[in-house]
């Protein structure tokens, strides 16, 4: 392919992929642009492929085998992996895209391809440092993550003594092997402190990861998916491919984006929450110990949930994590048609948190056909909890917990949440008393209006239903 087609090709897949991202904004418009995604990737692919970077038969027999072992993994894991296990995979997948970024770093710098002199080099040296850096970055903190969200490594922050001066101090330490890595570089050596710097790198990953609490897992998760961007986008530096920088920097800004909205929804501070030590920590707390929780826990059955259900005329549900554990989805849309066949109002309140990836929640409604125009968003329908006559907690519980309000000293204090306790019942399905992601208590279950329907939340669903009669 000559140079003009495949930089004709690298700009069409950029408009595929930018309309991909105007796309999964919006449900109705996801599954489109999704298609524009894979349509993007596969003529980027193809081009590159084809163009004259890739030449001769060994270097193409090398390429067919590894796309194809690599797309055979891809297959089985996205036939194998659940709904629930998607975040750690994503969080999985970005490592690969920090590894990657060390690995075109090192093999960039043991054998860079072209030879530059004077500035260019330097640039080049420094794309390098850079490249590697994040990469590195990237690579350890995804794997803490993947290791939290999987429940491999305890949610818990660790909190280092003095943390933020180590921070620093490795900060000054990588800027000092930086310049060492350049002028030994031009004298032929720097491979020592680029190795230094790519372990303080991954320490720092680590480090990071480690310190932040259970609640502020999705602000990580969105900026390590803002780092692997940035991760390829200096790959496509280091590898003089324009496609590569656009798609890190569209992945980079819109991750960064992400990180933006998600920590305002927290109402969390960007900079805290990534310098680390959130959770537990004073700076969001208000320095004593937690309120204990106290009260009745009063049960409720399948039928007693009916009858209220029957009773009301304004019922809202909100899902969290618990509702894709049991893939309850289904059984939801179920008992909301049957209401509305009742004449019985049903809305849903999505917290930008629930579950364990942005749009969790948006996602398995939108799988289950319930009608985009009853589900709201936490803001358009806070203020509405007093009117409201049941509301319909199903496996959620840091989206719901009151203490985030009126507790100073709790570790989810100012984290806003669905004000629930404000309607005239709230019941809430979940199998037992456990706490949820954060790991507080939660005081809305004794609430003097909560009823607890314990159990799966699927199999609760299912014989509400049958007791509304439609099961
Ligand atoms: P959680 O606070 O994690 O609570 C989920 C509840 O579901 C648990 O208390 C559990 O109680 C219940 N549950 C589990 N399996 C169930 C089943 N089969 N049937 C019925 N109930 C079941 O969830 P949430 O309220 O959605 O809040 C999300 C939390 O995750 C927040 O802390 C958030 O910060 C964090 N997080 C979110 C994200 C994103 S981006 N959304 C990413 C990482 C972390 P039982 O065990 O008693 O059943």
């Amino acid at each position: 392919m000559s140079e003009g087609l495949v930089t004709v090709s690298y700009i069409a897949a950029t408009i595929l992929f930018i309309l991909a991202l105007g796309g999964l904004s919006d449900q109705e418009k996801a599954r489109r642009g999704n298609l524009f995604g894979m349509i993007g990737m596969a003529i980027a692919i193809v081009a590159t492929v084809s163009g004259n970077q890739v030449t001769g038969a060994l270097s193409y027999a090398i390429l067919v085998m590894t796309m194809t072992a690599g797309a055979w993994v891809g297959l089985q894991l996205a036939r194998r992996v659940e709904m629930t296990q998607m975040p750690e995979l994503v969080a999985i997948l970005h490592s690969l895209v920090g590894m990657a970024a060390v690995l075109v770093g090192y093999a960039n710098f043991m054998d860079p391809g072209a030879t530059f002199s004077g500035v260019e080099k330097t640039i080049h040296e420094v794309e390098i440092y850079i490249g590697i850096l994040i990469g590195a970055v990237t690579f350890s903190g995804s794997v803490i993550a993947f290791g939290k969200l999987s429940g491999k490594i305890s949610g818990t922050p660790v909190l280092l003594p003095a943390r933020h001066w180590l921070n620093l101090g490795l900060l000054i330490l990588t800027i000092w092997f930086g310049s060492l890595f350049v002028a030994g570089a031009a004298e032929g050596g720097g491979t020592l402190p680029l190795m230094l710097m790519t372990l303080i790198a991954l320490a720092f990953g680590v480090h990071m990861v480690m310190a932040i609490g259970g609640a502020d897992m999705p602000v990580v998760v969105s900026m390590l998916n803002s780092y692997s961007g940035w991760a390829a986008a200096a790959t496509g530096f280091m590898l003089s491919n324009d496609l590569l920088i656009v798609v890190g920097a569209l992945v980079g800004s819109s991750g960064a984006i992400l990180s933006y909205i998600m920590c305002r929804a927290m109402n969390r501070n960007f900079i805290a929450v990534i310098a680390g030590g959130f959770g537990t920590d004073t700076s969001s707390s208000g320095g004593g110990p937690a309120a204990e929780i106290t009260g009745e826990v009063v049960p409720i059955d399948a039928e007693g949930t009916a009858n209220l259900l029957d009773a009301a005329k304004e019922v809202m549900i909100v899902p969290g994590y618990g509702m894709a554990v049991a893939q309850a989805q289904h059984s939801v849309n179920e008992i909301t048609k049957t209401l509305r066949a009742k004449g019985v109002t049903v809305r849903f309140g999505i917290h930008p948190v629930a579950g364990r990836m942005p749009g969790h929640m948006n996602v398995l409604l939108a799988e289950a056909k319930v009608p985009y125009d009853i589900v709201f968003e936490m803001d358009e329908i806070n203020d509405d909890f007093p009117n409201v006559d049941v509301s319909l907690i199903i496996g959620a519980n840091d989206i719901v917990n009151p203490s985030a309000q009126g507790d100073p000293n709790s570790p989810i204090a100012g984290m806003p949440v669905l004000e629930v306790w404000k309607g005239r019942t709230t019941i809430v399905l979940k199998r037992s008393m456990a706490s949820g992601y954060a790991g507080v208590g939660n005081p809305l279950f004794v609430k003097e209006n909560t009823r607890m329907l314990f159990g799966d939340a699927k199999d609760s669903l299912e014989a509400v239903l049958k007791e509304l009669g439609n099961g």
